[in-house]
């Protein structure tokens, strides 16, 4: 009788063996909201290879897939192209189970899965740019180092024109399509973007070079299949190239994001008199009250904004902490071309707007202004909310 998972076939000599996770909800810290794939492949050519496997909890579900087409027995090798444990959580235990002749992943790789499973697993270095035959196929192992962990690396499979790029161009969505072409350009440039906004942001120079070195190889890359989401084919494989480039430039555009506390609506007030500002110079505006936005949202909207304002009102000589869960997220993801500004209300010490002022600068966000409102803003103190809007929005790109 036929289990419940099932192989699914990517090209000649691969298959798709990983799992749903159509539950996941968090990542750390990231919001995920429609879940996730750990893409595990099966490659059938003389020889059978595992390249990566899955998160522990979905280590069953992975090997029925694998049992679908072959006993997990017989896998002779397995390829490991990241260490991150959503990658990796069920590897010792797969290695007992297979016992294959060789397991290989990058020179860090290799001491990154000691340092995670202190097991004393028999890992083979494979080099940058190393070509090796096995079984039939021809793999050539890329380090990509940074992108995002020191271990990653791709793998390509000339026979099947196909590079496996563990996390690179890959996205958070569970879904029961496994290709690209089978779902809405909304949907993946959406999640395409979260993704890369929360993941790769801080890498983004790297991954620039990244592209420029795969586009001067001498390869063609008929598809790629990522250890998340969708697997690209086609015409989709330049689409997601383009994107990854233009999110990896971070060209500012006409846009703000304004991210604000409010514990009497004082600073909420400030934050709607400067969105007024901006949008009467034509700019477009995102107001984010970090109480009902999610920090994830927030990294991503600020990808691709040319300005960050920021705001909080001071509560114990402090900022607002919800302010402080955003303002530590963002910074570790080192957004790049923004102007910005930061203002909040007060009622007698008012620290918050200098804490604010501090963060932004260690961001090397370019600022152009500050305000301070004791308790409600009045007139004035809108009025020139206002008028720093109006700045912030000369400053964008037209
Ligand atoms: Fe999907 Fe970096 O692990």
């Amino acid at each position: 009788m036929k289990g419940p998972f099932e192989a699914r076939k990517v090209s000649k000599h691969v298959y798709w063996v990983g799992s749903i996770d159509w539950g996941m909800r968090d990542f750390h810290g990231y919001t995920t909201k429609r879940g996730s794939t750990y893409n595990a492949y099966l490659v059938l050519g003389g020889k059978n290879i595992l390249i990566d496997t899955v998160k522990s909890s979905f280590k069953d579900e992975m090997l029925a897939r694998i049992s679908s087409l072959i006993n997990p027995h017989d896998i002779d090798y397995i390829i490991s192209n990241h260490s991150e444990p959503d990658h990796t959580g069920c590897l010792a235990e797969v290695i007992e189970l297979v016992e294959p002749e060789k397991v290989f992943a990058s020179a860090m790789g290799v001491k990154a899965l000691e340092n995670i499973f202190h097991a004393g697993l028999e890992v083979t270095a494979v080099k940058n740019g190393e070509s090796m035959k096995l079984g039939d196929l021809n793999f050539t192992f890329l380090e990509t180092r940074m992108l995002h962990w020191p271990d990653s690396m791709f793998t390509y499979l000339a026979e099947d024109k196909l590079l496996f790029s563990q996390d690179a161009f890959g996205m958070h969505l569970a879904t029961s399509q496994r290709f690209a072409d089978e779902l809405s350009d909304d949907i993946l440039h959406d999640e395409g973007k979260k993704y890369y906004a929360n993941i790769l942001t801080p890498y983004s120079a790297l991954v620039t070079s990244l592209l420029k070195k795969v586009s001067g190889l001498n390869i063609k890359i008929g598809i790629i299949a990522p250890a998340h989401g969708p697997i690209w084919r086609g015409d989709d494989v330049g689409k997601v190239l383009n994107w990854w480039s233009d999110w990896a430039a971070q060209n500012p555009t006409r846009k703000a994001v304004i991210l604000y506390g409010s514990m009497w609506g004082c600073t909420g007030a400030m934050a709607r008199a400067i969105e007024e500002g901006l949008v009467a110079e034509g700019a477009s505006v995102k107001v984010m009250p970090v109480e009902s936005c999610r920090r994830s949202d927030a990294a991503t909207e600020v990808l691709d904004a040319g300005a960050l304002v920021v705001g909080s009102p001071t509560l114990n000589n402090n900022m607002l902490p919800a302010v402080a869960d955003f303002l530590t997220y963002l910074r570790g993801l080192k957004p790049k071309n923004l102007v910005g500004a930061v203002f909040g209300s007060y009622g007698w010490s008012g620290e918050a707007v200098g804490q604010l002022r501090d963060i932004l600068e260690q961001m090397k966000v370019e600022l152009l202004g500050e305000i301070k409102a004791n308790y409600m803003p009045d007139a004035e103190a809108l009025a020139r909310c206002r008028a720093l809007g109006v700045t912030i929005a000369a400053r964008l790109p037209k």
